[in-house]
């Protein structure tokens, strides 16, 4: 899959998508991450994407020249199933949206900036607006990046043990169950006698209760 990012500070996230399983992704060929520099496609000399917004509120507007230009030019490269917007009052992105979009070959994520976009961009470029969660970003792109992460690592073989993404905390709408390593007892605190019985049915069983009873507790929202 390929995700084409429109930023003003590609410096902002470039080092994350080189790093760990992002990196890894890229180097088995399972992703293509391609960060843009929405400066790039200005065409005015000090390089502005943004004015005054009509109407004379505070802050300023990104224009929709240089986002339209760099959009344009990628969808004449190749087709794109989403062109999506980082913006707290999207959709709110989970683990259901995230399994549907990993799904997909090409997505474009515009970061938002400054008092917002021109609205015409959201009107005709835009496909889909997400926000991943309900409090105010400087910008989007630490949006895009947790969009992005959550996107690619459930893409199958970016995680060696693919059934480690699957038994994910929100995958089954249940929380994880709790994990531990050695030692088995530590100052004291021992590890639930079952994870050391080596009796498999009975441990898949414990993870199962203890991932309801945290749900329960923790998240109750989820088991409606
Ligand atoms: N940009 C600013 N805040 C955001 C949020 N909560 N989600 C997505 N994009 C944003």
């Amino acid at each position: 899959m390929r995700i084409d990012i429109i930023t003003v500070l590609p410096e902002m996230i470039e080092g994350f998508f080189n790093c760990s399983i992002m990196a890894r992704a890229q180097k088995k060929g399972l992703a293509e991450f391609h960060l843009h520099n929405l400066r790039d496609y200005t065409l005015d000399k000090h390089r502005r994407v943004d004015d005054y917004p009509y109407g004379g509120c505070a802050g300023m507007v990104m224009q929709i020249e240089p986002i339209d230009r760099c959009i344009s030019a990628l969808k004449s490269e190749r087709n794109y199933d989403e062109v999506i917007f980082t913006t707290p009052d999207g959709e709110q992105f989970d683990q259901k949206m995230a399994n549907t979009l990993s799904l997909t070959e090409n997505l474009i994520i515009l970061c938002g900036h400054f008092k917002g976009i021109d609205y015409r961009i959201r009107e005709h470029l835009i496909t889909k607006e997400i926000s991943i969660g309900d409090y105010v970003l400087t910008g989007g792109e630490l949006a895009a990046a947790v969009m992005a992460d959550a996107i690619v690592r459930i893409i199958p073989g970016v995680i060696s043990d693919e059934q480690s993404a699957l038994s994910d905390s929100f995958q089954d709408n249940l929380l994880a169950p709790p994990v531990y390593t050695r030692p088995a007892e530590y100052k004291g605190w021992r590890v639930p006698d079952v994870l050391l019985s080596g009796h498999e049915r009975n441990i898949r069983d414990w993870e199962l209760q203890q991932s309801i009873e945290r749900t329960r507790l923790l998240r109750p929202d989820l088991l409606k």
